[in-house]
C-alpha cells in the first residue's frame, strides 16, 4: 500500500518496545499506521489501542491496518484524554510522536503548508479554532505573544506588525509569500517559525501534550514504557522537564533541611539519558526526519 507518511525512529521505535510480548502498546498518534503496523508485526502477541484526531488518518490506517483488525481499537480523539480512558487496560507501552504528517503537510487542502490555498492547519477538521481565525483575528499583543512563545521568533513584534498591516489573509501561500518579502531566507523558510507557532496554537500542541504527560503519570499504569518523539526544542524540553521529574525520589522543596516527603517518589526511570536521533541515513532518505527527537522512560510502581 502506499503511504503518504515514513514513519521516523522506526527501527529505534521496535528496539524500545522489543521486549513487550502481551498487553496493549497506545499509539497516540497513529497517523498513517507506519509505527502501529509495523509493531503488529513485530510483536505479535501485544494489541493496539491506536489514537488520532484526523478523521482521514484514522480512515486511511483503518485500511492499512485491516489485516490486523482483531488487534487493533481505533480512537479517533485527542491524546490528552486517552490514558485516563483506557487505564484498566494491561497497557505496557506508549508512543506518541507528535507533530504533523507528512499528509497533513503535503496535502493542499489542509493548509499547513507554504504553498496552500486555504489557510486552515487544523488536525482535527473539526476544531472551531482554524488558522485562518488566528491570522486574522487574534489582536497584536496576542499574535507577538503566540509568535514569542511557540515560534521562539526574536522579530516577533516585527512579525505581528506585518500580520497586523497586510490582514486579512485567505490563503496559506498568501501569508507566506508576505512573511518572505520582510525577511531574507535562511536555511529554514523564512515563514517556518511563524507557521509553526501558529499551528500550535491552533491545535494547543503543547497543551496536549502535558495533558498526556500528566494522564499517564496520574493514571494507574504500573509496568510501562512511555517513548515521545518531538520535532521542535519547545517539545523536547517539556518532554526532558517532565521525565527528569518523574523520576526524582525526594520532592521536597529545596530550602527543606530534612527530606520529609518519604523519599520515594519515583515514577520510574529514565531509559535515554540523551534523546534518541535519526541516522545520517534516515535523514538522508526521509529529510523530514532530521529534526526528530525520542526519549524514553520507563514506568515502575
Ligand atoms: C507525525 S504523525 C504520526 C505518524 C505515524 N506515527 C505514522 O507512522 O504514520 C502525527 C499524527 O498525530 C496526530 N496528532 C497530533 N496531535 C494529536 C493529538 N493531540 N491527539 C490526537 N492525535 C494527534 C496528527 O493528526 C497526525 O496524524
Amino acid at each position: 500500500m502506499d503511504t503518504p507518511h515514513i514513519p521516523v525512529l522506526l527501527d529505534e521505535v521496535l528496539d524500545v518496545f522489543k521486549d513487550i510480548d502481551e498487553g496493549y502498546i497506545v499509539d497516540c498518534t497513529l497517523g498513517y499506521g507506519g509505527h502501529s503496523e509495523a509493531l503488529l508485526k513485530n510483536n505479535p502477541n501485544i494489541k493496539i489501542i491506536a489514537i488520532d484526531q484526523d478523521k482521514e488518518a484514522i480512515e486511511f490506517s483503518k485500511k492499512r491496518l485491516e489485516p490486523f483488525k482483531d488487534r487493533v481499537i481505533f480512537e479517533k480523539d485527542r491524546f490528552s484524554n486517552v490514558i485516563k480512558k483506557y487505564q484498566d487496560f494491561d497497557i505496557r507501552g506508549v508512543l506518541a510522536d507528535i507533530g504533523v504528517s507528512s499528509l497533513q503537510l503535503d496535502k493542499e487542502d489542509r493548509g499547513f503548508g507554504f504553498n496552500s490555498n486555504v489557510l486552515d492547519m487544523r488536525m482535527n477538521q473539526e476544531n472551531p479554532l482554524s488558522a485562518k481565525d488566528v491570522v486574522n483575528s487574534y489582536d497584536r499583543v496576542k499574535l507577538e505573544e503566540i509568535l514569542r512563545e511557540y515560534g521562539e521568533i526574536r522579530e516577533y513584534k516585527k512579525v505581528a506588525d506585518i500580520i497586523v498591516k497586510n490582514r486579512p489573509f485567505n490563503s496559506a501561500r498568501e501569508l507566506s509569500q508576505t512573511i518572505e518579502k520582510h525577511f531574507k531566507r535562511g536555511k529554514i523558510h523564512s515563514a517556518t517559525l511563524v507557521f509553526q507557532a501558529i499551528r500550535i496554537e491552533v491545535n494547543d500542541e503543547l497543551g496536549e501534550l502535558i495533558g498526556l504527560l500528566e494522564g499517564i503519570k496520574n493514571s494507574s499504569l504500573k509496568r510501562c514504557k512511555v517513548a515521545i518523539i518531538t520535532f521542535h526544542s519547545l517539545e523536547d524540553r517539556i518532554v526532558k522537564r517532565t521525565f527528569k521529574e518523574w523520576s526524582k525520589s525526594c520532592i521536597c522543596p529545596p530550602e527543606v533541611y530534612r527530606c520529609e516527603c518519604g523519599n520515594n517518589n519515583a515514577v520510574g526511570k529514565i531509559v535515554t539519558k540523551k534523546p534518541i536521533t535519526p541516522t545520517k541515513k534516515e535523514i538522508k532518505q526521509n529529510p523530514r526526519s532530521r529534526s526528530s527527537k525520542m526519549r524514553v522512560f520507563e514506568i515502575e510502581r
